[in-house]
């Protein structure tokens, strides 16, 4: 039995929404696994962004939440040691395209499938929150589309936002932001009228997908809560997010944790809004690549 699933890339929080609001975009990892019940040794393949990077062991994220996911559902019959494993990883691993969400949420469902899909889609997104810790990145790569997401102890709801047609510019600088790093950065307290600046921005960025009125991104956007203290580990965060806006894009932002930023745009402006965030950040020698996605609606699925 062979069993190949995609999961997602994700833009997480979407300005002030911390750890609360995610988007799952066009970009995707691929896992793949054969059930060998003869072999001796479990055979792991890693193609892409991660082939000479990620670990091929027991440290590997995929690999543990294969694991947890088989313990949860009491299955010994796979102990990887008869699979034959191949990671294909499309999303780069820079930090900001949930990547990390991507290899959690990839083996819980290919583990979930090999068990004859045991756990339903709630299930699946409460035990990746638990392996993650927030439930912002894996939910909308379990389910697609852009998620608010609650958190409840072990349990969370998620919502689903209409899905606007806009392209989503992510543009990623060439070095590395772990979030436990750009989670360090952040006050243990908020301060009261920064609360309210970032719950009014929440409800601004709700109404704008829900009404599809997307001039209010701009505001919709705007955060007090994590981005300024995390503009201080990204050189020319600020400038490249405004660059995003003076050409064309309704809305910037940091994505997840970053370094990678995102700005919606229509369509047409996509490629003005690419070149200008590249070129701003050129200006202050950081080189950056960009990439323009749809939204993904499907979220984790066999293919
Ligand atoms: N909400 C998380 C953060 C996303 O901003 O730290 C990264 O996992």
């Amino acid at each position: 039995m062979k069993i190949k699933v995609r999961v997602p890339a994700t833009a997480a929080n979407l300005g002030p929404g911390f750890d609360v609001f995610g988007a799952a975009l066009s970009l995707y990892n691929e896992f793949e696994a054969e059930y060998v019940p003869e072999a001796k040794k479990t055979y792991f393949t890693l193609k892409g962004a991660g082939k000479k990077s990620l670990p091929k062991c027991e440290k590997n994220l995929f690999w543990q939440s294969m694991r947890k996911t088989f313990k949860v559902l009491g299955e010994d019959k796979y102990n990887l040691k008869n699979l034959n494993i191949t990671v294909n990883t499309r999303i780069p691993l820079s930090g900001g395209f949930g990547s990390s969400a991507s290899a959690i949420v990839g083996g819980i469902v290919l583990a979930n499938a090999l068990c004859g899909n045991k756990l339903d889609k709630t299930q699946v997104a409460d035990l990746a929150v638990k392996i993650e810790g927030h439930p912002d990145n894996v939910a909308p790569a379990v389910y697609g589309g852009i998620c608010v997401c609650s958190k409840d102890g072990d349990h969370g709801t998620v919502v689903q936002l209409p899905i606007p047609k806009l392209k989503v510019v992510l543009c990623a600088p060439a070095f590395e932001l772990r979030t436990k790093r750009s989670r360090q950065v952040l006050p243990k307290c908020v301060d009261l009228q920064d609360f309210v600046f970032n719950t009014s921005r929440v409800a601004l960025l709700t109404a704008a997908f829900c009404c599809s009125d997307f001039a209010l991104l701009k505001a919709g956007m705007q955060d007090k809560i994590h981005q300024p203290y995390r503009c201080k580990l990204i050189p020319a965060m600020n400038e490249v997010l405004d660059a995003a806006l003076s050409s064309g894009a309704y809305g910037a932002c940091l994505s997840g944790s970053g370094p990678t930023l995102a700005a919606f745009c229509n369509a047409k402006d996509a490629v003005n809004v690419q070149k200008s965030m590249i070129k701003r950040w050129k200006k202050d020698s950081v080189r950056a690549k960009a990439y323009v996605l749809d939204f993904d609606t499907k979220g984790a699925v066999a293919i």
